[in-house]
């Protein structure tokens, strides 16, 4: 009897140690850092075309977060990230040499925006990694930030550095990490198809599902389709004043999902923010008034395609 008390006073110390070992793991350890494959050297040859779609496509995945006061990618703090992980700031991307990107090449770039590791190994946790959009796009995104448009001008704004609270730490010790580097040459789909093409700009480009599956935690990144409740709704997202709220259902159920919607109603959702019965799309939607009518179309057939999944999602007040 003795001995076994002792056994399981012995077990429970052991494992209180290891509880705060991993406790001050988490809290002290420095963000980790991970080895960097080679480094593309590539010039990217930006004509006037490129700059103009990669400002489009940028307008639509970059400046929700770099956007900074002083009307440049300058840089912001993250206002979307629950307060329980810290207090995250986005970075200056304009080409300032020194707080900005002005130093970097355009290999750099590439494989930054291909895995989210920049050259010293370090990665940016909190910024989504664009492992599937084809190189074409990327191309025209890092045309963009070498142009003379206003946005990427160089500006000297310094972000505040980012407070990983303890949550924050978990996730960039256990959570985070890089995205593989493609193998092959990533293309764009067919145009032709419409249907292939609405899958690639939902998943792949824009990542619609990222929002509008089960939950970020729980999707994944590599193969979207097999995210929890992929464009099934119910995300639980944070509004402009931080109240909860939650992502739609995409998937074609008649009654839960965009089974209601007519392709004319789905562009008016989508470009202008407004669903058909007139409400509002409220933040962290957004109207995406850059978006092409085809590519809104693509989108759509692609939808009514997927498994329609029956998820009455609440519409907060
Ligand atoms: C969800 C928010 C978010 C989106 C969307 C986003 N970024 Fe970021 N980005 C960040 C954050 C946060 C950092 C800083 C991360 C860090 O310091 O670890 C960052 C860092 C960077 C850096 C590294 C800068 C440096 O000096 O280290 C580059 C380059 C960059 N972003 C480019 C882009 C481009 C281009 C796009 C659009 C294609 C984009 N980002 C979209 C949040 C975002
Ligand atoms: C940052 C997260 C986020 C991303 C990314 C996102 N959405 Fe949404 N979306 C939401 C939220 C949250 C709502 C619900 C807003 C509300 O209740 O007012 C919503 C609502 C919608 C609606 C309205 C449906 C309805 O009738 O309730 C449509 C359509 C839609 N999104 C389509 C898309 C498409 C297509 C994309 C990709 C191009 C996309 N969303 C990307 C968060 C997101």
């Amino acid at each position: 009897m003795k001995k076994a008390l002792k056994v399981t006073a012995f077990i429970l110390g052991a494992l209180l140690i290891l509880f705060g070992l991993g406790i001050s793991y988490i809290q002290f350890a420095p963000a980790p850092t991970y080895s960097v494959g080679e480094i593309p050297d590539m010039q990217v040859e930006a004509g006037p075309e490129r700059v103009a779609e990669g400002s489009r496509i940028a307008s639509m995945l970059c400046n929700d977060c770099h956007l900074g006061d002083d009307g440049k990618l300058s840089g912001k703090w993250m206002q979307d990230v629950p307060p329980a992980f810290g207090q995250f700031y986005s970075a200056n991307i304009t080409q300032h040499p020194e707080q900005g990107i002005g130093s970097w090449t355009d290999g750099e770039l590439y494989y930054f925006l291909r895995t989210g590791l920049r050259k010293d190994g370090s990665l940016a946790g909190i910024m989504p990694q664009f492992s599937r959009v084809s190189d074409e796009e990327l191309m025209s995104i890092i045309a963009f930030l070498r142009s003379e448009e206003t946005k990427v001008q160089p500006s000297g704004n310094i972000p505040p550095a980012s407070q990983f609270a303890f949550l924050g730490k978990l996730l960039q010790k256990f959570v985070f990490g890089p995205s593989p580097f493609p193998a092959q040459p990533v293309s764009r789909p067919d145009t032709l198809n419409q249907v292939a093409l609405g899958r690639y700009l939902a998943d792949d480009l824009y990542s619609c599902y990222d929002c509008h599956s089960a939950s970020f935690t729980s999707n994944n990144k590599q193969e979207p389709t097999k995210s929890k409740g992929f464009y099934g709704g119910g995300n639980e997202l944070l509004d402009m004043d931080g109240r909860p709220i939650y992502s739609s259902n995409l998937t074609p159920d008649d009654e839960t999902g965009i089974g209601r919607y007519s392709e004319k109603a789905f562009i008016q959702a989508l470009k202008y923010g407004q669903r058909p019965d007139g409400s509002p799309i409220r933040y962290p939607m957004r109207p995406h008034t850059a978006m092409t009518d085809e590519e809104v179309k693509a989108i759509f057939a692609y939808l009514r395609s997927i498994p329609p999944i029956h998820n009455p999602v609440v519409i907060t007040p």
